[in-house]
């Protein structure tokens, strides 16, 4: 096992009626302002819990993030921050309104152009503001870890970026609030969890016996929460069971000691700032078909996988790996996911060359746990994903 550190500082608040707790988890003399997204918080009700909570507390309301956070909203959201002398910032909303808020406490005191946060992809360490965060939506951990992905509207550069400074204080998990969810979006929280679990666990084998069994044991409770859930987001079993096992994929806990890929959301992040694509979705696209590219790299733990969680009985290691691709594919169809490039768009033909040249461009020439995703591989990827 490799060696490693593990901090993580977030206080974890999980369960029905726990949004009332937040009377107590903001200091009552703290300046808040009160982060959301494109409003679906005032048709559930969770608004109006918010509200009530903190109504003792001073807040300024600042709405409109956008899925997949733009750099030039949250922008505006830093200047009321200085303007009106903002000590701390809730949250209330999925990934993308977290991941937002994370920028917001980046930038707020960041002297300079904010802009150099993400295309330094800078390490924030201190001088970030507090803040917290009520989920609304499952999929992206981002309540339970530092890291956070900005879009450049102008550019259409989706550009990732975290630190120790960015971990939420605390986050409020409950999943009644995962009734109100349209089907798409409890897909997308299913796949991007999945995939981040593969991500920490498609690799090549290792002595971190305990890490695959947590890994192989969340992608289980998914496969076996994922279709209904989907169905019936009001089911307060099902929806608690998504809600902590998308938290569990990428808190941190799984990625210690061990190696990582990660080069599944690289290529994905392109797709979604070139076409606007669903984040979970364009893993959908990606990822079998970096697995097949990556064949022989990850063979030994596709292997595993396929025995470990999907039952697959082969004699050999190529047969097992290669049902084990199929028997993904075939889940990512069953959630609800096209995994076609040409599902989403016509104009795909130069895709893959202007992926691999902004990736050469920013200096990612090698990918991956090994480091072997080239950008030859990449060109090669993308291609099999039109
Ligand atoms: O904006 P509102 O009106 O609230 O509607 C949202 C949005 O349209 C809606 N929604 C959220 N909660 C709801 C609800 N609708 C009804 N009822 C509720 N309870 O859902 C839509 C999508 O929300 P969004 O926050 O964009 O989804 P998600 O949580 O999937 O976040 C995706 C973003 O997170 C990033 C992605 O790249 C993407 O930008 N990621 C962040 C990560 C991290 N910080 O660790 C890791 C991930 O790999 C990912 O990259
Ligand atoms: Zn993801």
């Amino acid at each position: 096992m490799q060696n490693f550190e593990y901090y993580n500082p977030v206080n974890l608040v999980f369960g029905e009626g726990q949004i009332a707790k937040l009377s107590k988890l903001i200091p009552t003399d703290a300046n808040v302002l009160m982060v959301y997204g494109g409003g679906s918080i005032f048709k559930n009700g969770i608004h109006e819990q918010v509200a009530d909570a903190l109504k003792k507390h001073t807040v300024t309301e600042f709405g409109g993030v956008e899925p997949n956070p733009r750099f030039e909203t949250l922008m505006k959201a830093v200047k009321e921050v200085k303007e009106k002398d903002i000590d701390f910032i809730l949250a209330v909303g999925g990934g993308s309104v977290i991941d937002g808020v994370k920028f917001i406490s980046a930038a707020a005191n960041y002297e300079g152009d904010a802009a150099e946060i993400l295309r330094k992809r800078m390490r924030i360490e201190d001088n970030a503001l507090p803040f917290g965060t009520v989920l609304t939506l499952p999929a992206t951990g981002s309540e339970m870890n530092s890291g956070s992905v900005v879009t450049i509207e102008e550019t259409h550069e989706k550009l990732p970026f975290g630190g120790p400074a960015l971990f939420p204080q605390f986050s409020i998990c409950d999943p009644k609030v995962m009734a109100s969810l349209p089907t798409r979006q409890v897909q997308n929280g299913v796949i991007d969890a999945y995939t981040h679990v593969l991500e920490q666990y498609l690799t090549y084998p290792h002595d971190a016996l305990l890490q695959d069994r947590i890994a192989e044991g969340i992608l289980q409770t998914l496969i076996t929460v994922g279709p209904e859930v989907a169905k019936d987001p009001s089911d307060y079993k099902l929806a608690a069971n998504l809600m902590w096992s998308c938290t569990m994929a990428l808190n941190g806990l799984i990625q210690k000691g061990v190696p990582t890929d990660w080069a599944t959301h690289m290529i994905g992040h392109e797709l979604t700032a070139l076409y606007d694509i669903d984040h979970a979705r364009t893993l959908a696209i990606i990822a079998p078909n970096l697995y097949r590219v990556m064949f022989d790299s990850k063979k030994e733990k596709l292997a595993q996988y396929g025995k470990r969680v999907w039952n697959i009985d082969a004699d050999t290691v190529d047969d097992a790996a290669t049902q084990a691709i199929e028997k993904t594919v075939a889940f990512f169809h069953t959630m609800g996911m096209d995994t076609k490039l040409s599902n989403y768009t016509d104009d795909y033909e130069k895709t893959a060359s202007f992926i691999v040249n902004r990736f050469e461009e920013r200096g990612w020439k090698a990918l991956g746990e090994r480091q072997n995703i080239t950008p030859d591989k990449v060109k090669e990827i993308v291609e099999l994903s039109y």
